[in-house]
């Protein structure tokens, strides 16, 4: 006779981050950072760490908004939004700045359903720059936004000094 094992769906959370929480983010920033080492040019410092210089703006500033993902109240990553976009200068539109899942919960569904709930909390246009170099990366987020729209995906390459991007756009209609 089989036996079928039965998995419930984990209980996939986005929370606000609060500042006595910016110790967690630059923790997990670390993690994020070493695993871009593999293929863009960062240097750990003397100390061992690579350091996120902008973190604290997310509790300064109002257009920007970090979050922690949590998986059945486990800590599973993160994601830092912010309104406005570094490459093109424009001011109105969403940017996911970083986003991250730890290798504990990958290829679970964990980052497509928080990059679906971000989209869904900030309406509007929404950019994501992924690295032509960061593969898996740039395979997520084309699943992860066709899914969303359910329309063809927009995207252009961008070559600045940090190398080469690709930059998604899309519109975010929902409201959560
Ligand atoms: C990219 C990242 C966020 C994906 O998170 P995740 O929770 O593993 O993604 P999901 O399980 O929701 O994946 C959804 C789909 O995206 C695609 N995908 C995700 N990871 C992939 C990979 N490593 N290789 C190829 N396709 C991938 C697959 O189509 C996947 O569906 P499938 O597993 O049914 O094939 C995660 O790997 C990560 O944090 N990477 C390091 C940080 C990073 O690169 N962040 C993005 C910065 S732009």
């Amino acid at each position: 006779m089989t036996s079928l094992t039965y998995k419930p769906m984990p209980h996939i959370e986005v929370i606000p981050a609060v500042a006595d929480q910016e110790p967690i983010l630059a923790n997990l920033l670390e993690l994020y950072a070493h695993d871009f080492s593999e293929f863009y040019d960062i240097e750990a410092s003397a100390e061992g760490k690579f350091g996120y210089k902008d973190l604290s703006f997310y509790w300064r500033e109002s257009d920007r908004h970090p979050f922690l993902l949590k998986v059945d109240s486990k800590l599973a990553g993160f994601a830092l939004v912010k309104r406005g976009q570094d490459f093109w200068g424009d001011e109105t539109v969403w940017d996911m700045a970083e986003f991250f899942v730890v290798r504990r919960y990958r290829r679970r569904g964990i980052g497509m359903v928080a990059a679906h709930e971000l989209w869904r909390r900030f309406p509007g246009m929404w950019q994501v720059r992924v690295m032509e170099s960061n593969h898996a990366a740039h395979q997520f987020w084309q699943r992860a936004i066709a899914a969303f729209t359910g329309q063809r995906i927009h995207s252009t390459c961008v070559e600045n000094s940090g190398g080469s991007w690709r930059v998604f756009t899309f519109e975010s209609r929902s409201v959560s």
